[in-house]
């Protein structure tokens, strides 16, 4: 190896992925190649599809994506594929929390890891490319800058959607900053790294009661406050919760049910209202894949318990079972009703 050069590569390869640029100029991208400015589930499911599918001849789809690392479970796959699916089109399981669930072993850590390691290197490709505002905590998509009043204009002309609201960091910058000019904001790629914390969160539960929604959802910064003289000044707030961090991408939420209800409810507003209520904030967009998962033992104790009617409806579940060896099958991807 010639490390003169790899190191130069390595440079090129940083220089090419440090884009910056102005607000307008990054909508002038977005015109020209919309997929960029895509929802978390939208990129998911492209990322998967970027590395093609074919299909075998017992007539099952196999996803180039998952085919070298993990074997047995194309039902399961295919399910999974098929909720990003149905959740890029914004139908209505985008709303639900996708559980995985099987024996131990099973290869749910696999399945989730595979996609939050796809991520980070999609979103360093041309086509996986994510922009965000520049100084948001959140990296949040710059569209936002865009009012309300103008975006039913800019859907048709442009057929781009837009979702979701400034973050109270970006509000505040917007007008101290930039004076308000929302045109002038600089907007820069990013790319999504689970040890840089940008895109990709993971949350473990732990004991409940020493375990704090702020590993969640942030909290006040303790050592600003003073200087901001109030919890609900954004600069007084340290957006750096799992929730936050994955704005944009995905979180993984490990053995979900060991959880206590109160993370569990705050994920449900999450998933279905795309909102996160932060401290003393009104609530703040974020736009991300909740990928959590759990064994058999768990979830069986967990359907049987009636307070969990409510969370229930509000899942999907995908049991990652290789079908060769359990004969039991799997059920379709549907969320459970209340009669299971
Ligand atoms: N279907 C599979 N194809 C290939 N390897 C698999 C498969 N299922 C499991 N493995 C391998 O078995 C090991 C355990 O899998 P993994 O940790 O993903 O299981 P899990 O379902 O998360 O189990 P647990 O319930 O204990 O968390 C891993 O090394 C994984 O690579
Ligand atoms: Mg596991
Ligand atoms: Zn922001």
């Amino acid at each position: 190896m010639d490390l003169k050069e790899r190191l130069a590569q390595f440079r090129a390869e940083e220089q090419r992925l440090s884009w910056e640029g102005t607000f307008l100029e990054y909508f002038e991208k977005v015109k020209a190649q919309p997929q960029i400015a895509g929802l978390a589930h939208a990129r998911v499911h492209d990322m998967i599809m970027s590395q093609g599918v074919s299909t075998d001849e017992a007539g099952r789809k196999v996803f180039d994506f998952f085919k070298h690392d993990i074997f047995g479970v194309e039902k399961p796959l295919e399910q999974l594929v098929e909720y990003f699916n149905s959740a890029a089109k914004r139908l209505e399981v985008r709303k639900r929390i996708l559980l995985l669930m099987g024996p131990v072993g099973g290869g749910k850590s696999t399945i989730v890891s595979l996609l939050k390691r796809g991520m980070e290197q999609f979103s360093r490709s041309e086509e996986g490319a994510v922009y965000a505002i520049k100084g948001c905590p959140m990296h949040e998509e710059p569209l936002h800058l865009i009012p309300d009043e103008l975006r039913a204009d800019i859907y048709r002309e442009f057929g781009l959607y837009i979702e979701g609201d400034l973050c109270p960091a970006c509000r505040q910058m917007v007008q101290d900053q930039y004076g308000g000019r929302m045109e002038d904001v600089i907007v820069q790629r990013i790319a999504f790294s689970e040890k840089n914390r940008v895109g990709i969160g993971t949350f473990t539960p732990s004991d409940p009661k020493s375990q704090d929604i702020s590993e969640l959802t942030g909290s006040v910064d303790l050592s600003t406050i003073g200087q901001y003289g109030s919890e609900s000044d954004p600069r007084a707030y340290r957006f750096d919760g799992e929730l936050n961090v994955a704005n944009r991408g995905v979180m993984e939420f490990i053995e979900m049910l060991k959880c206590d209800e109160k993370f569990l409810y705050g994920l449900l507003t999450l998933s279905q209202e795309q909102n996160i209520k932060t401290g003393r904030f009104a609530m703040i967009y974020a736009d991300e894949v909740i990928l959590s998962h759990t064994n058999e033992n768990e979830f069986n104790a967990f359907i049987n318990n009636k307070k969990n009617e409510a969370l229930k409806d509000r899942m999907i579940l995908v049991r990652v079972t290789d079908l060769q060896t359990k004969a039991a099958g799997v059920r379709p991807l549907q969320p459970f009703t209340r009669s299971q």
